[in-house]
């Protein structure tokens, strides 16, 4: 009897950042590590990311695949072939002279204002996708299922309703406050096809929203976990997009995200001083110690050493942080940051450090070892965000043993656990978790968190909850392969009703 191999699910997976070839945050840690997981679930899956100029100059010998001229654009597209990682992934780098090729952040000038022509270079990428999507750019290899995330890649759903036949489309909102707004020429400017102008599609009060393009029209749409899922169809959280979740709700759907446990994890970590597993959890305090010399404070082993690593932006509660530092003289407790983002807040934190070398360190700066080294060396690490979809760094905490301190919200809700006399007594307990976002709740979370270090059969409990957590991409894998089935089986129906 001949036995047919089931065809592997084809999915496009489109991202404006994937780690480890250009990363700001933590969408690049998603698109890096969740295609792995779906190829270990037997996907054939390929990635699509504009081919930055910081990207050409550290991968020079990537192949050229095919060029594709696309009316109204000067000068070709190029689309080059690498690999995700050290994975036998492939990604497609779409290359354009004026688009891609500029060297720096993939959204931002140096001067940290938005590229004046992000409308023309995101438009640019999302018609590539589309003729990917639909096997017109000479790759013969036509997707399933086309996974878009956040608004740069959000126009895709919107081009491929209008073909008959395209693959239907998932759409992850990684965080609904960025949504790509341009001014209404913007839309005339990159040719959009005049339909799609209405507030039905993708007018936000007559300015261009491309992240309605993924809202509007993708077959489901996804947020990074179920809290942020409820959180963002309220006015508090929708960002003015609300009412159109709210309508959508019954395709709209939370998933927290994984972690790369090849990238995340004390046991193998190699830019760390110390390596660590919950078995040889006394040896951390080696990375402690080196933190703390790498951050010029008192080498003190007692002290109560709380982390931050993040974007300095108001979503993040910076502002909260500050409040905090300003209470911590004489307390046995040190502080080491490292970030970027917003001037004043920059400027704050700088100056707090100055005024108190001996217990706040503050980086100015974008490291990925220093990541490491303060998830490694921190007793504790704050998370007190304003909003958060799902969040990374609180998840790589609990892997290397160091308590989040975090507020009630999105993905910080999801996947902390508040210690209550009953969760430390059902082994439960993971971290410390503030309802309100107040500089008393926050002081008193972290009040209540040193009080724990100090009982070390508490504090090691908790830490040994956390590590042994399972926050692989695995689980998260096959929800997002669950979701495409449905995705297909739908289109599949709608295909035999319009078509008998
Ligand atoms: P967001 O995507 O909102 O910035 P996440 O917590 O999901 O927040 O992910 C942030 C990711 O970016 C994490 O991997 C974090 O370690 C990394 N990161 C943020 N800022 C820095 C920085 N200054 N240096 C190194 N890594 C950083
Ligand atoms: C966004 C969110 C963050 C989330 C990340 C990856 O940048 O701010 O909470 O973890 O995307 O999904």
């Amino acid at each position: 009897m001949i036995t047919l191999k089931p065809q592997k699910l084809k999915v496009l997976f489109a991202t404006s950042e994937a780690h480890p070839l250009i990363k700001t945050g933590g969408l690049a840690d998603v698109a890096g590590a969740l295609p792995i997981a779906l190829q270990q679930l037997e996907c054939d899956v390929r990635v699509i990311l504009p081919a930055y100029g910081d990207i050409l100059a550290k991968y020079p010998a990537i192949t050229a695949l095919t060029e594709i001229y696309l009316s109204g654009i000067p000068g070709k597209v190029t689309l080059y072939a690498t690999h995700l990682g050290e994975s036998n992934i492939e990604v497609l780098l779409v290359e354009h002279y004026s688009a891609f090729s500029r060297n720096g952040n993939p959204y931002l000038s140096q001067n940290g204002e938005a590229w004046p022509d992000n409308a023309e270079r995101f438009a640019l990428f999302n018609k590539i996708i589309r003729l990917v999507a639909l096997d017109q750019a000479q790759l013969d290899w036509k997707p399933d299922i086309i996974h878009c995330n956040d608004w740069q890649t959000a126009l895709v759903p919107a081009l491929l309703k209008l073909v008959p036949d395209a693959p239907p489309c998932l759409f992850t909102i990684h965080n609904l406050a960025y949504q790509g707004l341009f001014p209404q020429n913007a839309f005339n400017s990159i040719g959009l096809p005049t339909e799609l102008w209405s507030p039905y599609m993708l007018e936000f009060y007559g300015q261009l929203s491309f992240i309605k393009g993924g809202l509007v029209f993708a077959d489901r749409i996804n947020t990074v976990s179920p809290q942020y899922a409820k959180e963002i169809q309220t006015p508090e959280m929708g960002c003015g997009l609300e009412g159109l979740l709210k309508h959508r709700r019954n395709v709209l759907s939370g998933i927290v995200n994984g972690i790369d446990d090849t990238v995340w994890n004390p046991e193998t970590d190699q830019l760390i001083e110390q390596r660590f597993t919950n078995k040889t959890f006394a040896q951390k305090k080696i990375n402690k110690s080196a933190l703390q010399r790498l951050y010029g404070l008192p080498d003190k082993a007692d002290v109560f050493m709380l982390g931050f690593v993040g974007r300095l932006v108001e979503q993040k509660g910076v502002d909260l942080i500050i409040e905090f530092l300003k209470t911590i003289k004489n307390r046995p407790v040190q502080f080491c940051l490292l970030g970027s983002g917003d001037n004043t807040l920059q400027d704050m934190l700088k100056k707090l450090a100055e005024e108190n070398p001996a217990q706040i360190g503050v980086n100015i700066g974008y490291d990925e070892a220093i990541a490491h080294q303060i998830e490694a060396g921190s007793d504790a690490f704050l998370m007190p965000s304003r909003f958060e979809p799902c969040g990374l760094n609180q998840l790589y905490s609990l892997r290397y043993g160091t308590i989040p301190i975090v507020h009630n919200v999105g993905g910080l809700a999801d996947t902390v656990v508040n210690a209550t006399d009953k969760t430390i007594a059902d082994n439960t307990a993971t971290g410390f978790v503030f309802g309100e976002p107040t500089v008393k709740a926050f002081n008193q979370a972290i009040i209540r968190a040193q009080n724990a270090y100090r009982n070390t059969p508490i504090w090691l409990k908790l830490v040994k909850t956390g590590m042994n957590a399972d926050l692989s991409w695995r689980s998260s894998g096959q929800k997002y392969l669950k979701l495409y089935q449905e995705i297909l089986e739908e289109s599949y129906d709608r295909a035999l009703i319009y078509r008998p």
